[in-house]
């Protein structure tokens, strides 16, 4: 079984970012043979604290650290908050960064796409995000911008984005990181 985890870096109801890992979420059970999808949720964790790291964190720590341990690929969206990712998910990515020299990301091929109600797709906040994610040791899959642009335009059903252009980029998406997942080295190394 190959192991998604999703995350979206939006907290917001009616998100665009987490109607993205919807649809992903719903790309990979009915286009991929054999996988098995999660979100898990920035908000519920803490503000990052070095103190209560070392005290073990907290639960909703723990248990992210576990999903995302086990995940085989992790699958992230993104708006652009004044050209980064929001304070929650940097945040998230902290605590799944550490304990030092035990980062759940380290060797983790991540996928990276992106949403905003504008003509750019918060596009501008991927960079940003691959560079924190290349320091916690991720391996961010190779794949042209995903940026999910015009959003509040495009065609929905049940909170998912429908549109053919949209499934087929995002999907596409998906099967690079799958991908990488099976053969890292010859995917990723490029
Ligand atoms: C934004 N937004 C925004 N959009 C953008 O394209 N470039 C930007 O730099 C910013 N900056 C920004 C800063 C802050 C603090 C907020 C709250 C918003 C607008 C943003 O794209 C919009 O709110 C999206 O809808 C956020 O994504 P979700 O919540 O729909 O996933």
């Amino acid at each position: 079984m190959t192991e998604i985890v999703l995350m979206s870096g939006s907290v917001r109801d009616g998100s665009y970012n987490s109607a993205v890992v919807a649809t992903l979420r719903r790309i990979a059970e009915e286009r991929f043979q054999g996988v098995r999808t999660t979100v898990v949720h920035p908000a519920e964790l803490p503000f990052y604290d070095e103190g209560m790291d070392a005290a073990n964190g907290s639960e909703a720590v723990l248990r992210m650290r576990n999903r995302v341990a086990a995940a085989d690929v992790l699958v992230i969206s993104t708006p652009s908050y004044n050209g980064a990712a929001p304070g929650v998910l940097k945040n998230a990515l902290d605590w799944l960064s550490r304990p030092y020299g035990e980062s759940c990301l380290d060797g983790r091929i991540v996928a990276v796409a992106s949403a905003s109600p504008g003509p750019r797709g918060a596009v501008d906040a991927q960079p940003g995000l691959v560079e924190v994610l290349g320091h916690a040791g991720a391996l961010v899959a190779e794949h042209p911008p995903v940026a999910v642009a015009n959003a509040g335009e495009l065609p929905t059903a049940d909170g998912e984005f429908a549109g053919a252009e949209t499934l087929d980029a995002l999907e596409s998406l998906l099967r690079t990181a799958l991908a990488a997942a099976r053969e890292p080295v010859a995917s990723l190394a490029a």
